[in-house]
């Protein structure tokens, strides 16, 4: 069931990320997502956005740019998804303000960020967010989307535990998101 999940989105995406109506469909999923997202950690284009997870399509980094004009990183650990998804970014004219990067989110540096946005696919969920927090800066934010708990089976997450402590969280009725929680690490 996992993998099915994680196939069938990634394969959306593939769709999305080269077919402008595909891509303007499935961007209104992520639109209300992102915008509560911004809202939530007072993101502005001063700080530098880590997005963990882009997928082919990283519509959630695209958004965050957009809405915000900061500086995106995204980094994803698989090439194929770097590929297409630089594609991507190249089409749409942002290359100066959106890196994307392979790597895995449990073993890139994030010191050089304000905010580090993390997608629910991220696997394992809340060891790469362990790894995030011991090694960001002081006074970073970092944002965790989590599952809904009938869906958190679906996810590669161990300890939903240690999203406990969060600072504050914002809801998302109608998703396969329950929230995105919110850490200012001090
Ligand atoms: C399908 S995307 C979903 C994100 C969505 N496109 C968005 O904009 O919010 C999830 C991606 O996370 C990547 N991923 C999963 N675990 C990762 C990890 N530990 N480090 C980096 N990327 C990871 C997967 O390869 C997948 O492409």
């Amino acid at each position: 069931m996992a993998g099915l999940i994680q196939r069938t989105t990634k394969k959306l995406e593939c769709l999305a990320a080269r077919n402008k109506a595909a891509y303007n469909v499935l961007a209104l999923y992520y639109k209300r997502i992102v915008h509560k997202e911004i809202r939530l950690a007072d993101i502005n284009e001063k700080d530098r956005i880590l997005c963990v997870g882009g997928g082919p399509c990283p519509f959630s980094g695209i958004l965050l740019h957009e809405h915000t004009k900061a500086h995106v990183t995204i980094i994803d650990n698989d090439e194929y998804c770097v590929e297409v998804s630089r594609q991507l970014v190249r089409k749409l004219g942002y290359e100066n303000y959106i890196e994307i990067r392979h790597g895995d989110g449990s073993d890139i540096c994030p010191e050089d960020y304000t905010v580090i946005h993390m997608a629910l696919q991220v696997s394992p969920l809340d060891k790469v967010f362990r790894y995030m927090k011991q090694k960001c800066k002081l006074g970073s934010k970092i944002l965790v989307r989590i599952p809904k708990k009938y869906l958190a089976h679906t996810y590669n997450i161990h300890d939903l535990a240690v999203f406990n402590a969060y600072s504050k969280k914002a809801n998302h009725p109608f998703r396969n998101i329950d929230s995105t929680a919110l850490f200012i690490v001090y």
